[in-house]
């Protein structure tokens, strides 16, 4: 049954190329079936109140592609979810079972819809002392690739300011452990860091509001 559908769909999608408008119904209805999905987590055109899932509206489209590699890939830890909202409220899953069932069209269109969405940063306490030595920290170290104070999602490194602070700690301890590989150039820089420079930089994302 699901493979003659997937064929029907599949027969259906290359008769559509040839006109567009078809194609693009298609599509919008598909992306909004999958968005209403993520938004069950990560909120609202990806505008996550939830400080365990990072905020992704805004973020680059290549970016989100590249996660979707990394997850599929597992060089990123499948770290547990639940259901923040919706049908399946309280239902843990993780971000690799989610991506295994994602196809490449899926992806693209779904890394455009973050893409062209604000980046809402998170409303959040912090400790002003620890974001004034975090921002020395990062102009000196990690500015080059993540520019305007994390901010600018050009680099396509991600999005750091106003970043939920309980995200970034877990995601600076998936580095640390190797669970999750990181870039390169990246791991020199983050390898000389202290404990206590860590935990001033992420305050400094945390403060940027
Ligand atoms: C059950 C909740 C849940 C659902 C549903 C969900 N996510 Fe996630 N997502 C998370 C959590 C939690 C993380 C962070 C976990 C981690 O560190 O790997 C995450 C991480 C991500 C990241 C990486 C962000 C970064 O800053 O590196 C992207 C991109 C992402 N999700 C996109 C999506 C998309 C697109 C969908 C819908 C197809 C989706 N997610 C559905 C919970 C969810
Ligand atoms: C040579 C470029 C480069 C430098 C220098 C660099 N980064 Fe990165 N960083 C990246 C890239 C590329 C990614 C995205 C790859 C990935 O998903 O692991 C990333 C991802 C991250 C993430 C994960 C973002 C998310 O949403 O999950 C954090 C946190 C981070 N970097 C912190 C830092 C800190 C702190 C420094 C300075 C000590 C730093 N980086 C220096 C290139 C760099």
């Amino acid at each position: 049954m699901r493979a003659s559908t997937r064929k029907i769909l599949s027969t259906f999608a290359t008769a559509a190329v040839t006109s567009g408008l078809i194609v693009f119904n298609a599509t919008a209805s598909d992306l909004d079936t999958l968005v209403k999905g993520c938004a069950n987590c990560h909120g609202k055109d990806g505008a996550s109140t939830e400080s365990t899932v990072p905020i992704i509206g805004g973020i680059s489209e290549q970016y989100v592609i590249d996660s979707m590699a990394i997850y599929k890939d597992r060089d990123r830890p499948c770290i547990e979810a639940e259901y923040v909202e919706g049908p399946d409220k309280g239902k843990k899953t993780d971000m690799c079972k989610i991506v295994d069932e994602l196809s490449e069209g899926d992806i693209e269109a779904l890394a455009k819809f973050y893409a062209g969405k604000t980046f809402v940063r998170a409303k959040q306490e912090f400790d002003p002392a620890k974001a004034a030595s975090g921002q020395k920290i990062h102009d000196s170290n990690c500015e080059k690739c993540h520019a305007d104070g994390g901010s600018s999602a050009e680099d396509d490194a991600g999005v750091l300011a106003g970043q939920w602070i309980p995200y970034l700690e877990q995601t600076f301890k998936s580095y640390a452990s190797g669970e999750r590989i990181m870039p390169k150039k990246m791991k020199p820089k983050m390898e000389k860091l202290s404990d206590e420079d860590i935990k001033n930089l992420i305050h400094y994302y945390g403060s940027l509001q």
